[in-house]
């Protein structure tokens, strides 16, 4: 089994160009849950003919995200992108909009993101028919990668995907690249530094500040929009890409009881991301009004982003 602090991790998968999709080594990580062994042209996962130069653009991503994500960087985004002021349109407008533009080169994905979106969330379905909230979840987790739209700023890859972590402490060694961290500015203020960093012990990740990316801006814009769903729901949108905590287990000591609550789900959403690309064709028009009545259900017909 690779390392995980070697192996490009989950979440540039679908969105890249260069980047790679899922680890191959994932389906026996991933626990009980059976792993499709082939993509959609009958390779297995992430089967690039350059596999020295798809390190090399994985490695790349991670130096650049890794020196350009300081608290301060995050901060400010936070603050602009939680404006909410760029745009209104209903969830389904989101999936459309995610649809016209990423993924075009992803080498694991022959079919529109939509399906890639509707294939995670009725994956879910099938096994927990009766959490009609995770369902939701898994097709709008990673509506945030509109930040690449132009329309949203067309923000670099480091800045929308990638495996996540907390600023304002110090940086697991657990993170994947974590070499390169020592290049990022808050790397050597003892603000920062200390494994404690501004948070307190069992302060709770609500008071954690994480990198910046789709992650984080999916769970702003629910939560802004009064979003009826769960707290679980909001957690597995907030910290999918969390991969230092939920492979690693790093950080834990800054989670409180809900936190170890939301884990649960959280680790039960995540076998659903490599199935999501398996061959399993969907009829959108047919799964599209279950989905509608979901959306009517948890959200506001138009939101803010
Ligand atoms: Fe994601
Ligand atoms: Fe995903």
């Amino acid at each position: 089994m690779a390392s995980a602090t070697e192996q490009p991790q989950q979440e540039i998968h679908a969105e890249n160009k260069n980047i790679p999709s899922d680890d191959p080594s994932r389906s026996k990580l991933d626990g009980g849950f059976t792993m499709p062994e082939t993509n959609t042209f009958g390779q297995t996962f992430r089967d690039y003919n350059a596999e020295s130069e798809r390190r090399k653009s994985v490695e790349e991503f991670y130096r650049n995200q890794h020196i350009n994500q300081t608290f301060d960087y995050v901060k400010k985004m936070r603050e602009q992108y939680g404006k909410l002021n760029r745009t209104e349109m209903s969830i389904w407008e989101c999936c459309e909009l995610l649809n016209e533009f990423v993924d075009e080169s992803d080498p694991d994905l022959d079919e529109p993101q939509i399906e890639h979106l509707l294939q995670t969330a009725e994956a879910i379905r099938k096994d927990h028919p009766n959490e009609d909230w995770l369902h939701l979840t898994g097709l709008i987790h990673d509506l945030g990668k509109v930040l690449l739209h132009p329309s949203f700023g067309a923000l670099p890859q480091w800045a929308v995907v990638g495996d996540t972590f907390p600023v304002g402490c110090a940086f697991d060694d657990s993170n994947v690249h974590y070499k390169y961290f020592k290049d990022n500015p808050d790397y050597n203020n003892s603000m920062y530094n200390t494994k404690n960093g501004v948070y307190s012990p069992g302060c709770g990740l609500n008071n954690v500040v994480m990198s910046w990316g789709h992650d984080d801006y999916m769970y702003l814009v629910a939560k802004e929009n009064m979003t009826t769903l769960p707290s679980a729901a909001l957690f597995i949108i907030r910290y999918h890409s969390f991969y230092p905590l939920h492979r690693s287990g790093a950080y834990t000591h800054l989670m409180n009881e809900e936190d170890v609550e939301n884990m649960k789900w959280l680790h039960i959403f995540n076998k659903y991301d490599l199935y999501s690309k398996s061959k399993v064709r969907i009829d959108v028009e047919k799964v599209k009004p279950y989905y509608l009545s979901l959306i009517k259900k948890y959200f506001p017909a138009k939101l803010k982003w």
